[in-house]
């Protein structure tokens, strides 16, 4: 058999690493989002004073004009608009019903808690069956496909360190007070049922995004954390922040943390409808 030339054998190299180049690069063209946004942002307002429900808001026109939304949840799931449009979280799981406020221990989580719910493998729609205040111990170190869910119960996720979205895909999180938010750390964290690991000092965010994609964060408050109340950094992308009320904060929202990181270069975020107020007081709407 003959020997290549030596830029055959380039050529051939670089067709065989083409896909995966291709498949490495998720950047989508941002036009055609804008668009679509902006023909659900109109087509919203069309139905104003048409349906008794409407609100010109098209994520929330999209669940709340079902009366009985509260039997069909999983389709918030299909309400998102722009960059994070398709996560799904856990729409194609089981319901979760948080039932326990208490994180004792963030090693081996006790069914009915919320670390027990996001740490498993499987897609889990996770609800709450009362009102409740969790005081996290430590990060709450999320799996992929779970969607966390505060509609019909006053939520808090407060007072200790929050919610991690760390290399995984597909989350949603939706109508939870997040504030108040500690650093956590040096201490291990269970991220999965298979596995544990060492978690060093947190930043103390009340949402931290690092390495994630196709992440929904909608209506939730956030206020008075340790750091940031969401930050998206190391190349997380397909993301939206929407509907979201934020007060009593000083850093609110990192996008890319450092400019010598070339991987955030390909971060596409859609930031829409959020309410950023000085005013005093948690929101619970
Ligand atoms: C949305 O409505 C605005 C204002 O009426 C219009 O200029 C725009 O073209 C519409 N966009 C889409 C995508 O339908």
């Amino acid at each position: 058999m003959a020997i290549p030339s030596l830029p055959l054998l380039f050529l051939f190299t670089f067709l065989l690493l083409l896909p995966l180049l291709i498949s490495s690069s998720p950047v989508q063209d941002p036009e055609p989002v804008v668009q679509d946004v902006q023909r659900a942002i109109n087509a919203s307002r069309r139905n104003l004073g048409y349906l008794s429900c409407g609100t010109g808001n098209p994520i929330d026109d999209c669940w709340r004009c079902d009366p009985n939304w509260e039997t069909n949840r999983q389709k918030l799931a299909d309400c998102a608009i722009g960059f994070g449009k398709n996560a799904i979280g856990g729409r194609d799981g089981k319901i979760y019903v948080v039932t326990d406020s208490g994180d004792d221990d963030p090693v081996n989580p006790k069914p009915g808690t919320l670390r027990h719910a996001v740490i498993q493998d499987e897609p889990l729609w996770i609800i709450f069956a009362r009102d409740m205040t969790i005081q996290l111990k430590e990060e709450l170190i999320m799996n992929s496909f779970k969607t966390i869910d505060g509609r019909g119960a006053s939520v808090h996720i407060a007072g200790g360190p929050c919610i991690t979205v760390q290399y995984v895909t597909n989350i949603i999180i939706h109508g939870l007070n997040i504030h108040d938010c500690k650093q956590g750390g040096n201490a291990m964290v269970r991220d999965s049922p298979r596995h544990y690991g060492w978690r060093t000092i947190s930043d103390g965010d009340g949402v931290s995004i690092f390495g994630g994609s196709h992440v929904w964060v909608d209506h939730n408050s956030l206020s008075n954390c340790k750091d940031g109340l969401i930050d998206a950094i190391h190349g997380s992308t397909a993301i939206t922040i929407s509907n979201n009320y934020m007060t009593h904060h000083d850093k609110v929202m990192l996008l890319g943390h450092s400019d010598s990181y070339t991987q955030d270069k390909n971060m596409q975020v859609t930031i829409a409808f959020n309410h950023f107020d000085v005013d005093m007081g948690i929101s619970t709407w």
